[in-house]
């Protein structure tokens, strides 16, 4: 899941990309002027990169209809030539959410992962069917009406007394919204539909079997494809595993289940490293954790104002516990500024908390309303999470039962309940997408990867996907947040590179560490350098990559990113 915070709004899973961006690529790439078609047609565009607008049935089941949309997709192509015994054809990404754009996260990771795989495959990203720059789904008649209402489904709400049922009443309207703007492509932007896309998007690459690493939301993406064509499978790698029977149910209720566990490296980690390391430490980890939770009850008391160069606002509760749920998503870039943070904001200065979920304002680009037509807007996500799950009851009595047992359990139900809670308004449409069973014999086995304290998919999630999957593996990663690219770990990029390389897998109970402390600010997970890979024995690429110095991403990008 993603957190994009326009006005704290949560997108759930997007393991991998804490922020939105509002289509910052349009403007160098008129993706609304490449004529679409049934075959990839590439066209250079950016720098480097490959564009092609691909047409697909709107309904793969119903073959007679000409209706069609499209797909935008891009690839950092292969030097190799296409007759090469090491060209490998095209690797398909998806970065989570639901609703983020694949094109941008190639854009932003394209080459690294070019260079990982040794330049033998293309790397390939696709705005799945719904979001920015394929054929979309929109809500909101412009930006503006977005901005001044479809952000404001303020999942922090629910601290508040009348916070579910005010949760509740603005899913309803968006509910209806959505239904009466549909312009006939809502009810078919599903996961079970996107699979299909993915088996197109190879068959137009003139292969049969599927290649494919999937984030987060993408790994329900990975096994709904696993099951429905598990003879389609040459490679598949599902990383930051979702429970995927739970998510199909609209249940949102086992996410969270290693949530504490992360938690508990940061108190943990700061009391290791020291008053030196950790500007948060105190004398033991349970009276970090009680400083953090006095700070809490000081926040609730009296909100701090805040103005930066780059923006305003206040630091209130809410604020203040979504920045420290936004930091255990990606701990290794994030703990020493949280730390920092919170010691800032006990002294009475809450400015790099309000920045650690701060980003622009709307701004309405009259100029450039292509930018607009393009950007990934959370809309997507409302639609296919509540597209593919069973329906949610309408009546807000359920909606407050639901919101009491999450919060019986998990301290971040008040960020999480919004995500089920948000379908409680959704057009009734038949469910007759693909929701199980997740089992199969694949034509090749599954790589699973989850790490030991995920926020926000427990590693039961992955184990138990796994099981479904005969021959598939779990690589577990020693370290907390969502993704194995959260930390830096060259042991398990290395089975990965391995997995697609040569298909190696590794052996089951395999567990990597990591390279690198919690509080070392490590900045770019998910960054690799052919140079750190190059004439370099085994142990020392899976042992010795300390000195790996993560390229600088945009802080609101790289996967381990919430929300889009
Ligand atoms: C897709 O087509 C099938 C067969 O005509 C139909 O039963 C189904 O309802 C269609 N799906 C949607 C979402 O309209
Ligand atoms: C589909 O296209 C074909 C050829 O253009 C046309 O003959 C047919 O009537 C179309 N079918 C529908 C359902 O529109
Ligand atoms: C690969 O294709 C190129 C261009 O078609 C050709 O010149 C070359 O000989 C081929 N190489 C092999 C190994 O077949
Ligand atoms: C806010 O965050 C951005 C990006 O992480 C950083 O460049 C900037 O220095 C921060 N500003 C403050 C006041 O912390
Ligand atoms: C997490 O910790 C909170 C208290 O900090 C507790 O109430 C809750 O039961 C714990 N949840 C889990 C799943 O361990
Ligand atoms: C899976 O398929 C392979 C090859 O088709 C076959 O050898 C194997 O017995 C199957 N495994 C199971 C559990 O059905
Ligand atoms: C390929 O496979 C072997 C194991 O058979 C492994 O040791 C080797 O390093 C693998 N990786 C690559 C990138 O060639």
């Amino acid at each position: 899941m993603k957190i994009s915070s326009r006005g704290l709004l949560l997108s759930t899973f997007s393991v991998c990309t804490f922020v939105q961006t509002l289509g910052q690529d349009s403007q160098s790439f008129a993706w609304l002027d490449l004529p679409a078609s049934y075959a990839l047609e590439w066209v250079d565009c950016y720098t480097g990169f490959q564009c092609s607008n691909l047409k697909v049935p709107l309904n793969y089941s119903n073959p007679d209809s000409n209706e069609t949309i499209v797909l935008a997709i891009i690839q950092y192509p292969s030097p190799l030539p296409v007759n090469s015994t090491d060209y490998k054809g095209p690797l398909l990404f998806n970065d989570g959410g639901p609703g983020g754009s694949g094109v941008d996260y190639v854009l932003e990771q394209g080459v690294y992962y070019s260079q990982m795989f040794q330049d033998q495959y293309d790397i390939v990203g696709f705005d799945p069917r719904g979001v920015a720059r394929s054929t979309r789904v929109s809500f909101y008649e412009t930006g503006v009406e977005r901005a001044l209402w479809g952000y404001n489904i303020a999942v922090e709400l629910m601290g508040r007394p009348d916070g579910v049922a005010n949760a509740w009443a603005q899913a309803t309207i968006t509910g209806q919204l959505a239904a009466e703007r549909d312009t006939g492509i809502l009810a078919h932007i599903n996961t079970d539909q996107t699979a299909r896309d993915m088996l197109k998007i190879t068959e137009a690459y003139g292969r049969e079997k599927l290649q494919y690493w999937g984030f987060s939301y993408g790994t329900v993406l990975g096994v709904t494809f696993a099951a429905m064509f598990p003879d389609k499978i040459e490679r598949m790698v599902l990383d930051g595993v979702v429970d995927a029977d739970n998510y199909y149910a609209t249940l949102w209720s086992d996410n969270l289940l290693d949530s504490n566990k992360t938690l508990q490296t940061f108190f943990d980690g700061c009391f290791q490293v020291g008053p030196d390391g950790c500007p948060f430490y105190a004398s033991s980890p349970d009276t970090i954790k009680q400083n953090l939770d006095d700070l809490y009850t000081a926040i609730r008391a009296r909100p701090l104002p805040v103005r930066l160069p780059t923006g305003y606002g206040v630091v209130d509760y809410a604020r203040m516990h979504y920045s420290v749920f936004a930091a255990l998503y990606t701990p290794q870039s994030s703990f020493l500024t949280l730390a920092q943070g919170l010691s800032d904001l006990a002294q009475g200065n809450g400015d790099i908390i309000f920045n650690m979920t701060y980003f622009s304002p709307f701004e309405c680009s009259c100029d450039d309303p292509s930018a607009l037509l393009t950007a990934s807007v959370q809309d997507s996500m409302i639609a296919i999470i509540c597209n593919d799950g069973l329906p949610v009851p309408r009546n807000v009595e359920a909606a407050e039962e639901y919101y009491a047992d999450l919060s019986a359990q998990f301290e971040w139900a008040s960020i999480w309940a919004g995500i089920r809670i948000g379908c409680s308004g959704w057009p009734d449409y038949p469910k007759t997408n693909f929701r199980g069973p997740f089992t199969g014999n694949t034509s090749y086995p599954i790589l699973f990867v989850a790490n030991t304290a995920d926020p926000v998919a427990p590693l039961s999630a992955a184990k138990k996907m796994a099981s479904g999957f005969d021959g598939s593996v779990v690589l577990t990663q020693d370290s907390p947040g969502h993704c194995s690219i959260a930390a830096n770990s060259p042991c398990t990029e290395g089975y990965i590179r391995d997995y697609f390389i040569n298909g190696t897998l590794p052996e089951s109970d395999t567990i990597c560490p990591i390279v690198g402390g919690l509080f070392d600010d490590i900045s770019v997970p998910g960054a690799f350098r052919r140079d750190l890979y190059e004439g370099k024995s085994e142990e020392v690429r899976r042992k010795s990559y300390s000195a790996r110095r993560p390229l600088s991403l945009a802080p609101n990008s790289g996967c381990a990113s919430v929300g889009r």
